[in-house]
């Protein structure tokens, strides 16, 4: 069984579809997803799916491209949104130094605010982290982030990186991109991260995996992670399946 722990389902690519393809999940051995959330419009529509479909969890948070006009009412919105028992995580957070959409200064002080907001919660965060790894883990680093927990989605960082994340007791997140062929990094981190700390993930309707890169990405592509990931770590899919199933409940506090 496959935990896909990063999708957006909200997103409107899935606008034609969302039900048929949410409602085919089960058959399909996707067991658990957790819906990650980008900013408070997104939520009314990702709990809506929340409720309609028992196997979809969701994270509460505003994404960095989003944080430009953030409020410490948006942190009251949210410390409510959490009470909603299909939340796990606070997410997605974190630094997007790539696209720069929201102002750096912006984007620290609204990252450490949410990371703060997760350890009050008790509530694992999701980080997002592009180009940004210097700042993303001092800040994680000065708000203790070991406290709380959490998962690096889509980790694009050194082995090194992944030794300090290891020890404050976090989780590193493969998706599609494992699968591209000049790949190497990712490679090289899914060799050494402990088999139980790792969880994989589509961030669909993005970065899909090959062989179907280039078209809109679902949790029915998420079997491709997990073969590469076998593959790599000299395992049969079926034993990564289960693994990261129950670490990704572990990450969530799902049990
Ligand atoms: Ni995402």
């Amino acid at each position: 069984m496959l935990f896909d722990s990063h999708a957006h389902y909200n997103d409107e690519k899935f606008d034609d579809d969302r039900d048929a393809l949410l409602a085919s999940m089960p058959e399909n051995n996707v067991g658990l997803i957790m819906n990650s959330c980008s900013s408070l419009d997104e939520v009314p529509l990702i709990f809506g799916i929340c409720e309609k479909y028992p196997f979809v969890y969701a994270s509460v948070g505003v994404h960095p491209h989003e944080v430009g006009s953030m409020t410490e009412g948006d942190i009251t919105t949210l410390r409510e949104y959490a009470k909603n028992p299909k939340v796990r995580a606070i997410g997605e957070i974190g630094l997007d130094y790539y696209y720069d959409f929201s102002p750096r200064d912006i984007q620290k002080k609204w990252f450490a605010r949410q990371v703060e907001l997760a350890k009050e919660l008790n509530m694992p965060v999701i980080i997002h982290d592009r180009d940004a790894h210097k700042d993303c883990m001092d800040i994680l680093r000065a708000c203790s982030v070991r406290e709380t927990g959490g998962v690096f989605h889509c980790y694009a960082g050194s082995v090194e990186m992944a030794r300090e994340i290891l020890d404050w007791g976090m989780y590193i997140a493969f998706g599609g991109s494992l699968t591209f062929k000049n790949s190497v990094r990712p490679v090289e981190v899914a060799k050494y991260v402990p088999l139980d700390r790792i969880v994989i993930e589509t961030d669909c309707p993005y970065l899909t995996p090959v062989p179907h890169r280039g078209k809109r990405n679902s949790s029915l592509y998420i079997h491709y992670v997990a073969e590469k990931l076998a593959e790599i770590r000299g395992m049969s899919a079926e034993e990564i399946e289960n693994i990261t199933y129950e670490n990704a409940k572990r990450c969530f506090k799902m049990e």
